[in-house]
């Protein structure tokens, strides 16, 4: 069984506050905060990558800014285990928008996570038919006319899943996304079934979920490999009380445990 932790923030006051904590960061990723133009794109950046250093650290040893990196050859950030002996197989994943940060950890296993936020996109089926599976391209445009809310929704399920999928591999682009497909059936959550011939791991090892968060304006979506199974942890960074992310659909042997909130990642740092 692989255990999945999957920390999301949402809400502006919640990424400001993050993102204030910019001391955390390396001189890299300071760099590259400073090179976005608006304030909202830096405050997504940097929120983003101070939650991920809290949230190493609520895992292993290094303090959140002793954390140091490497980028694989198609560009996925890892780990880097001669600087951070002691993260052990720690793997991880992020996804920033503007409205919601995330990052998913795995003991082990390559993990690939996505946010999308809702956005007005004309050309969906546009889109699909171009890049996506030929079922996938047609499942949106059965789920409703182009520019109607539940071809939208489709398009954004679909959309999450396969850059999850795309990011777990580490390959990006490289990748290609008309190769494999996602299936969802049923209702809420809806069963998620994955076709890719010539996955490795096959495509039956994979575990994926997909949440509905911030009442639905945000779409997370986790992939990783398990062959017996997946056990998802959620735990949520937002001022906002109300909303719980709800369960869209998940693979097979794939279990979202009762998600936690926590107050502030940030303080008090971890005690080791
Ligand atoms: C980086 C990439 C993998 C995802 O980008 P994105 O969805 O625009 O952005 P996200 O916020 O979700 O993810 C960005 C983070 O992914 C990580 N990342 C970068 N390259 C990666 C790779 N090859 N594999 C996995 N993760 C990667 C990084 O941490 C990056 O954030 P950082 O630069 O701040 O460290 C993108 O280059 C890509 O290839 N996307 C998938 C293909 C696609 O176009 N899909 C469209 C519709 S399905």
């Amino acid at each position: 069984m692989q255990d999945v932790t999957l920390h999301i923030a949402w809400g502006a006051t919640t990424l400001a506050r993050l993102a204030a904590h910019i001391d955390v960061l390396d001189a890299d990723e300071r760099a590259r905060a400073a090179r976005f133009r608006t304030q909202a794109d830096r405050t997504m950046y940097c929120a983003a990558h101070v939650l991920l250093r809290h949230a190493l650290s609520r895992e292993a040893a290094p303090a959140p800014a002793h954390w140091r990196f490497r980028r694989g050859p198609h560009g996925r950030p890892e780990i880097d285990t001669n600087a951070c002996p002691h993260a052990g197989a720690l793997r991880f994943n992020l996804s920033h928008t503007r409205a919601l940060v995330c990052c998913a950890l795995t003991h082990g296993e390559s993990i690939g996570v996505d946010a999308e936020c809702r956005r007005a996109l004309r050309d969906t089926q546009d889109i699909a038919a171009r890049f996506f599976a030929a079922e996938e391209a047609s499942a949106i445009a059965a789920a409703g006319p182009p520019g109607s809310a539940a071809a939208a929704q489709a398009f954004q399920s679909l959309w999450t899943l396969k850059e999850a999928y795309v990011k777990a591999h580490g390959l990006g682009l490289a990748m290609g996304l008309a190769g494999f497909g996602f299936q969802l059936t049923g209702a809420a959550p809806a069963q998620i079934r994955l076709r890719h011939a010539q996955a490795a791991p096959p495509a039956a090892h994979w575990r994926c979920l997909l949440l509905q968060v911030d009442g639905g304006q945000c779409t997370v979506a986790a992939a990783v490999t398990a062959a017996t199974g997946a056990r998802f942890r959620a735990l949520l960074h937002t001022a906002d009380t109300t909303l719980e992310p709800e369960l869209a659909a998940c693979t097979p042997a794939t279990a979202l445990l009762p998600a936690q909130r926590i107050a502030d990642i940030t303080s008090p740092p971890p005690a080791r």
